[in-house]
Order: structure tokens, then C-alpha cells, then sequence
């Protein structure tokens, strides 16, 4: 054995308590100063004793000085709150090792050398959830991105491959279940109570795709097999007990399996695949090698305790890990900058492919309302970034709806300008060429330049600039011509004062107003500044229907008369189309009344144009029920407050609230009926039933504003009749927000009916921070005093804080209450898990866009933050980016 090292000796522990008193700006890291790492290390093997408060491990790793770097005779090993206690080169203890920071460095003296390093960590402590961790009596893991360096000391970077041999060995009572990436290769007990298991992952990966679990977990156990009849052995691990709401999830997992094989050509290349569900988790899944590690939110369902949207959500997360296995880890990324590789990509294939599973419509429009709510405001706040970031502080910050949601329009925007054939040959290219590397969005965009033949040189802008871009046109009419005038801006955003122009594909059709239909869709792509395009064969002026399909994800800006938008909302055969008129419709007369631009004495008019396009949506036979659901949702308050310059959040509330009573109460009769009949469908899986629930749930909403005791009795027989998560939660929703005794009744039942299941209790908070009740305030700080809240379990924070941050009665209470919730969270919460923390800066980030009173109690909140001392680089880099 070699000989342990004390950490008192190495000259890099001055620097950390350095570090602790004086605090430094965290380093500003460039995507220019990218250099290949000096050193390959094509193999580790890692032992793990594995222990809750005492984890041992020891690695070793073959490294050979690479041929294509800079030569450097020191190598890096990259560590996070690790201490070395032994380190041997060759097998020798060797004492001349240094500590940078949390790095270990080591010189080398030739060109090829076998590393080996012990060291121990303690799972049980690691509240961050990041490398090694304690949930629930069990161990696991979360690397990406920079999570393998908190395990043992490696060049934790996503473009040094390496095949990974581990040893698992614990106590066989508290560990029954040892599982690592690829295939378990040996396993075996010892006689004092410990068994060990071996597994070995053929494919070489980064350190970020490394995992690691430990635990008393029951499996449901399938097969499939693949396209060249090779058969793979499926497992989703569980706690016991959860076995039964595992089904879903399994299904998703083989059609996943089944659909990338069709839709992309890929198969799966192990003999094993394993998801674990883990009830600590900062973000939705990991796609580790082999073993994917997901949050328990995306495995478990059944139809008592799971909505319709949370068996699409599952869905969807399984089968974006899934499709991982090709896009990001097969094909990994060279550097973070590079993330929207794997995650903008691997979020198209996952919408592709629920689109394919349910309706491809409707889907489509979700897709665009999360873009919208979540990525647009990103684009134009202080935290805008593009695709491919130039610089970070914390790479988990970059995890965003830009790089993950915009990365996917504009890889969808590829698809468009080439045609799904010729978008395969390009996919199929890019494959093949960098399967086994470490690649770039360059790679990518080139590999879909020589595959499919398309010239993407401008398109590159894409990935360079932030903003959404903005494309103003107008219809022009003479003879039988009708010419459309677009001109396209991208907005300055932090450190981008000016912007290029980018090629915007825009699926359009002109419609004759007389007979209702088109001759065609057209594709035009606007390249320029300015551009116009000429139809001819109009005697009358068309109607226009453009960014059909979202084909861009641009804001359009437009003159259009509320008659064309009442015909497109009636006419368009594009479902999205459609739904983007009466979006338009809606937020053409709410932003009228809110500028100020429409007098209130018209609101009259306006309303009865919507009122007009709500009865024959609700009336309208040829539509599905899931489908006529999208229709009725009104614009949300956070896309509405973008569009407006400075929005005032209580003025959004408060009038896109009377237009839903109005709404409610001008149509009661009609949402009565409509619930009457969805309420008569027979309940199951069906689209119809999952339609049905839908349209019912959203009667109420509207009858809630419109009319209060009818739907608060409406509701609460629904409560009682439900027999699935959909309608309970949904009935639940409506009387959270009224005032009356049902309210109460039901909220108590609801947690007596669930007490003990962590997501249901996690949906009894969430319901209660995103009410319309006027007390949500009061009502969100006596939940943080709730038994059942802990500042430990990110689902639990989130469903108690995040809803909150979209309440315009609480968050933006005017006396800044809401904004001093969330900063005091965000203070308690740092210290303890700083990733989760500073996701909750950016809705405090939004000051610039809000009214003065609003703005300055925002800035001043994020100031006291950013005053506060030993604030951790996640949270640092948001507040200084949020005040900059
Ligand atoms: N790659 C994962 C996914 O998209 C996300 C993991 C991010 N983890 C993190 N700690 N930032 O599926
Ligand atoms: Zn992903």
C-alpha cells in the first residue's frame, strides 16, 4: 500500500483558505482558448468501496502523451473538494504533486505512464447533488457537466475518451443492487457481508457520461430487440413499492428504441440498458452510458397519481436519453461550448418523435408556447446568450432554454430548408463521420451542408448571435398581385450591440377569402434586411397565414384587420397556423388596451371579435378535442409582457383576467355544454379521452373568472368523480384559485388521498404557489413551514417557488414581497444546492423590462445577493450577469 498523504502538505491548500477569506471573480472561460488536452487517457479503472458517509475510490489510468496537442510534461487532473491520499506513477508513491486550485498536478516524465489515486469522499454530505451523492439510503451518481472531478481527480472534459472498467463493493444489505455503464461483466460475494460486482463499457466515453448506483431497488424487467435482431435486456429501477407506475415508461423506452431505429437509422449498442429513478435530482435525466439516472418525476405514472402531461412528459424525457445514445454519446461534444450539439439536436429527435407517438399538430404548438414562455424572455434579458455560447463562468448556468429549445428550431430550421429526406442524408452523414469523436456545432452544420447539399454559410449566424429576430411585413395588393414586404432586426443583446441578418425560412400560404382555401404552401426565405416577394393570380387581396409550422423562431410583426385573423383562426388548414391567429387576436387587443393604443370605450369590439372565434372553436365539429384545447388557451402573461417594451405585470393580470371573465360569462352556456359533453367520454387512454380532459378542465378555468360559484360546483364534482390525476388536479386547480369552502375541503382531501407519495405532494404544492387566489403569498410563505417542505429535494423547491415566480398577485406583489421571497430562497438555498439556486435569478433578472416602481425593488434584491458573502459561482455569475 502506499503511503496516505495528509492534505496539510501540498502548497495548494494556501490558496483555497485564500480563496475562503478573500473572494475572487470566478475565471471568465473563452471558447477561443480552446486547445486539445496534452494527454490521452484511453483507459481508467475505477474500484469503488462504496459506504453512505464513506465512499473510497481508487482509479487508475493509462495515459499516453497525445501526438496532436502542445506537449505539456505536467498533466491536470481536474478535482472538486478532493483530497489525494495516495498517488503512484508507474507504481510508485511519488510526493511531487501539487494542488492548483482543486486540481491535482502531476508531472510526467515520459510519454506514456499507469496513474493511480485514492481518494474518499463522503456521499452523505454532498448536498449539490453532483458526483457522488446519498438519496434515500442509496448512492448515485450526476457528472455532467463537471460532476466526475468531485468523484477522483481526472481531465474532467468532454473530448478525453476513455473505455471505463469499474469494481463496485458494499454492503450487500444496504446495496443489494450494484449497476455502472455497459455490461456487468463478474459479480461475487465475500463472507463478511459485502459483495462486489465488475462492469466493463466497451465504448470509449467522457467522464461525463460516467455513472455509478448503489441501492435496495426492484427492477420491471423487458426485452427488445433491434433492427439487425440483437436482443437487449431492459431494466427501470425503482424503489419498491413504485414497481406499478412503471409500465408507461417502460413503453416509452421501446418505442423509443423502435423509432430512432426507423426515423434515424440508429440502433442501440449494448446488451443492457438500465434507467434508475432517483427522487434527488437537480434536472430532469441523465443519459449515462448504458445507465441512464433519471428524476423519479419522468419514470413513475399511473392514472391515479399522474396527469395526461405528465405521461407525454415521461415520453418525451425517455426518449431524449434514450436518443442520446447517438447524439452525444457516440457523437460527444469537443468542449461545453459545444452543448446545443447533443442537447439542441437530441431535443429535435424527442420532439419528432412525440409528435410521431401522439398528435404531430398539437404537439407542435406546445413545443412553440414552451419557446415562447420560457426561451423568449431568456433572448431578450440580461442572461441572453447564443446557441453556442462565446464564454462562461458555470457551465451549468448554460443549461438553458436557448441551448436546449432555440438549439432545436434552428437545427429544425435545417430540416425545413432541406426536406426531411435530404435532412436524414444529412444526419446520416454527420453519424457516420464523427462516430467515436468529440465534435463541434461546425462539424454538424457541415455534415448537414455536404449530406443534404444545402449552402449554410449565413445560417452559421444562427449559432453566433443571440436574440430572437424580429420580422415585420406587409401585404401589398395591385392588379392581381400581391407582394409581401419583410424586413428582419435582430436585437442587440449583452456584448451584442450589432447584429447580422439571418436566413428565415417562412412556410406561407395566401388564401382567397371568397372560397376559403390556397393554391399551395410556399417555403420563401428571407435572407436580407429587406426583401419582398411577389404572388400573382389575386384579383382580391389575399389572406396571409406565414410562419406556418413556427418554421422560424422569430417574433412577427404585423398589421392584420382582427376579421383576417377571426378567418385564418377559422379557416387555416395549418392546426398551428390557426392557433397562432387567435394567439394574435388576443394579444393584438390586449396590448392595445395595455398601451393605451385602443381607448376602453372599444374594448367592446374587440372582445366580440374574440368572443366570435371562441364560439366557433367551441362550436367547430371538424376539430378534435385536443386540438380545440389548444385553441382556447389564451396567451400567457410572460409572453404578453414581451410584447410589450415595459410591461406592467398587475396591468397584464388584471386585463387579460377581465377578458377571461368575460369570456366565461358572454360563453357560459357554451363551456357549460362543452363540459357536459367531454365530462360523458369514457375515461382511459384514448386521444379522445386525453382530448376530453382537456377541453373539460379548461371550461372551468374559463367559468372560474366568468362565472365563480357555477364553476367552484362544477369543480368540485369533478373532484369527487375523478378517477385520474387529470381531472382531480384539474378541478383542484380551479377552486385553489377561488375563495369558498370547497376550496379548503378539497385541498385537505387531496393531501390526506396522497400523503406519502412525494410527486402528488410535490402537485399539492405547486397548485397552491400558482393560484389566482389573491392570498398566494401568504399562502406560499405558510407552505415553506410545512412538515413536508425541505430545502433538500429540488422537486420539492421548485413546485413550492417556481409556479410562484409566474404569479403576478404574488411574485409582483407591488410592495416587492414576492421579489424578497424569492432573493431570501435564493440566499438559503446556495449554500446548499447552487445549481438550483441560481435557476431561480432569472425571474429577478427581468427589472429592465418592468415598470420603474417594479424594476428598482428587483434590482435591489438582486444587489442584496450579490453582496452577500462565500455566494457560489453558479449564483454569482447569474446576479452579476442579471445587474450588468
Ligand atoms: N444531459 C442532460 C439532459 O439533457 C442534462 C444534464 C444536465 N445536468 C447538469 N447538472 N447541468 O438530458
Ligand atoms: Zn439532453
Amino acid at each position: 500500500m502506499d503511503i496516505a498523504r495528509t492534505p496539510s502538505t501540498p502548497d495548494g491548500n494556501f490558496e483555497m483558505a485564500d480563496a475562503a477569506t478573500e473572494p475572487r471573480e470566478p475565471a471568465l472561460i473563452r471558447r477561443e482558448d480552446y486547445r486539445p488536452f496534452p494527454w490521452l487517457v484511453p483507459q481508467v479503472s475505477l474500484a469503488f468501496r462504496l459506504g453512505l458517509e464513506k465512499t473510497r475510490v481508487k482509479s487508475a489510468l493509462t495515459v499516453n502523451r497525445n501526438a496532436r496537442a502542445d506537449h505539456s510534461s505536467t498533466i491536470r487532473l481536474n478535482g472538486d473538494g478532493l483530497t489525494p491520499l495516495e498517488v503512484t506513477v508507474d507504481g510508485e508513491a511519488i510526493n511531487s504533486w501539487s494542488l492548483d486550485g482543486g486540481d491535482l498536478m502531476l508531472t510526467l516524465a515520459g510519454d506514456s505512464h499507469l496513474i493511480e489515486i485514492v481518494t474518499e469522499i463522503d456521499p452523505s454530505a454532498n448536498s449539490q447533488l453532483m458526483g457522488l451523492y446519498a438519496s434515500g439510503g442509496m448512492l448515485c451518481t450526476q457528472c455532467e457537466a463537471e460532476g466526475f472531478r468531485r468523484i477522483t481527480f481526472f481531465p474532467d472534459r468532454p473530448d478525453v475518451l476513455s473505455t471505463y472498467k469499474v469494481r463496485m463493493e458494499g454492503p450487500r444489505d444496504a446495496f443489494p443492487v450494484l449497476l455502472s455503464n455497459g455490461n456487468c461483466v463478474a459479480r461475487g460475494e465475500a463472507d463478511d457481508g459485502t459483495h462486489w460486482a465488475d462492469w466493463h463499457d466497451p465504448w470509449p466515453k467522457p467522464s461525463y457520461l460516467f455513472a455509478l448506483v448503489a441501492g435496495d431497488l426492484v427492477a420491471n424487467r423487458d426485452t427488445f430487440i433491434t433492427m439487425s435482431g440483437r436482443k437487449v435486456d431492459l431494466a427501470i429501477w425503482v424503489r419498491e413499492g413504485d414497481l406499478e407506475r412503471t409500465a408507461h415508461a417502460m413503453d416509452s423506452l421501446k418505442n423509443s428504441m423502435k423509432w430512432d431505429e426507423e426515423a434515424f437509422g440508429r440502433e442501440y449498442d449494448l446488451d443492457t440498458f438500465n434507467i434508475v429513478a432517483v427522487s434527488d435530482f437537480n434536472m430532469g435525466a441523465m443519459e449515462n452510458k448504458g445507465l441512464n439516472v433519471f428524476n423519479t418525476k419522468y419514470v413513475l405514472a399511473d392514472r391515479e397519481t399522474a396527469t395526461d402531461g405528465d405521461y407525454d412528459a415521461i415520453e418525451g424525457v425517455i426518449g431524449h436519453e434514450y436518443f442520446h445514445n447517438w447524439s452525444g454519446n457516440r457523437v460527444t461534444c469537443r468542449d461545453w461550448f459545444q452543448l446545443s450539439l447533443k442537447e439542441g439536436f437530441t431535443v429535435l429527435r424527442d420532439q419528432l418523435f412525440s409528435a410521431d407517438m401522439g398528435s404531430a399538430p398539437v404537439k407542435r404548438i406546445e413545443d412553440v408556447r414552451i419557446l415562447r414562455s420560457a426561451q423568449f424572455p431568456e433572448d431578450s434579458g440580461p442572461l441572453a446568450h447564443p446557441i453556442r455560447p462565446d464564454s462562461y463562468r458555470e457551465i451549468s448556468n448554460f443549461y438553458t432554454a436557448t441551448v436546449y429549445n432555440k438549439g432545436a428550431e434552428v437545427i429544425r430550421m435545417m430540416r425545413t430548408l432541406a426536406g426531411p429526406e435530404r435532412f436524414r442524408e444529412g444526419t446520416d452523414l454527420y453519424f457516420e463521420r464523427h462516430d467515436g469523436e468529440a465534435a463541434t456545432c461546425e462539424d454538424f452544420v457541415r455534415a448537414i451542408e455536404d449530406g443534404a447539399g444545402l449552402d449554410l454559410k449565413q445560417f452559421r449566424r444562427w449559432y453566433e448571435q443571440a436574440g430572437t429576430p424580429k420580422v415585420s411585413l406587409r401585404l401589398e395588393h395591385q392588379g392581381d398581385t400581391a407582394t409581401l414586404h419583410l424586413e428582419q432586426t435582430v436585437p442587440p443583446t449583452p456584448g451584442q450591440p450589432d447584429k447580422q441578418p439571418v436566413p428565415i425560412p417562412l412556410r406561407l400560404a395566401l388564401f382567397d377569402r371568397k372560397t376559403g382555401r390556397h393554391d399551395g404552401e410556399q417555403l420563401v426565405t428571407l435572407t436580407e434586411t429587406r426583401q419582398s416577394f411577389s404572388f400573382s393570380g389575386f384579383s382580391q387581396p389575399p389572406v396571409l397565414s406565414v410562419n406556418r409550422g413556427f418554421s422560424a423562431p422569430v417574433s412577427i410583426e404585423r398589421e392584420t384587420a382582427p376579421e383576417d385573423l377571426v378567418f385564418l383562426a377559422a379557416n387555416d388548414d395549418d392546426a398551428f397556423a390557426r392557433y397562432e391567429a387567435m394567439q394574435d387576436l388576443v394579444v393584438g387587443h390586449l396590448r392595445g388596451l395595455l398601451s393605451g393604443s385602443i381607448g376602453k370605450a372599444e374594448r367592446g369590439e374587440g372582445r366580440e371579435a374574440i368572443g366570435r372565434a371562441f364560439a366557433a372553436v367551441l362550436a367547430d365539429d371538424s376539430l378534435d378535442d385536443l386540438m380545440r384545447g389548444e385553441l382556447l388557451i389564451l396567451p400567457g402573461e410572460s409572453y404578453l409582457a414581451e410584447q410589450m417594451l415595459i410591461a406592467d405585470p398587475a396591468a397584464i393580470h388584471a386585463e387579460r383576467e377581465s377578458l377571461k371573465a368575460w369570456l366565461g360569462s358572454t360563453l357560459e352556456g357554451e363551456f357549460a355544454a362543452v363540459h357536459e359533453r367531454a365530462s360523458a367520454v369514457e375515461s382511459g387512454n384514448s386521444p379522445e379521452a386525453k382530448g376530453a380532459r382537456k377541453v373539460k378542465t379548461q371550461a372551468l378555468v374559463y367559468l372560474a373568472a366568468g362565472a365563480p360559484e357555477r364553476s367552484a360546483a362544477m369543480a368540485a364534482a369533478q373532484y369527487d368523480a375523478a378517477d385520474n390525476m387529470t381531472d382531480r388536479q384539474g378541478a383542484l386547480m380551479v377552486l385553489t384559485g377561488l375563495a369558498g369552502p370547497e376550496r379548503t375541503h378539497k385541498l385537505i382531501d387531496f393531501y390526506n388521498r396522497f400523503r406519502g407519495n412525494a410527486l402528488v405532494v410535490d402537485k399539492w404544492f405547486a397548485l397552491q404557489s400558482s393560484s389566482l387566489h389573491p392570498q398566494v403569498l401568504e399562502h406560499v410563505k405558510a407552505l415553506a413551514e410545512h412538515p413536508d417542505f425541505t430545502l433538500k429535494n429540488p422537486n420539492r423547491v421548485r413546485s413550492l417557488y417556481m409556479p410562484f415566480t409566474g404569479t403576478a398577485r404574488g411574485f409582483h406583489a407591488e410592495s416587492g414581497e414576492g421579489y424578497r421571497m424569492i432573493a431570501d430562497l435564493i440566499l438559503a438555498l446556495d449554500p446548499i444546492n447552487p445549481q438550483t439556486a441560481a435557476r431561480f435569478v432569472s425571474p429577478l433578472g427581468r427589472w429592465r423590462r418592468i415598470e420603474p416602481v417594479r424594476a428598482a425593488l428587483l434590482r435591489a434584491e438582486l444587489e442584496r445577493i450579490a453582496a452577500a458573502p462565500g455566494l457560489s459561482r453558479d449564483t454569482h455569475e447569474q446576479v452579476s450577469r442579471s445587474l450588468g
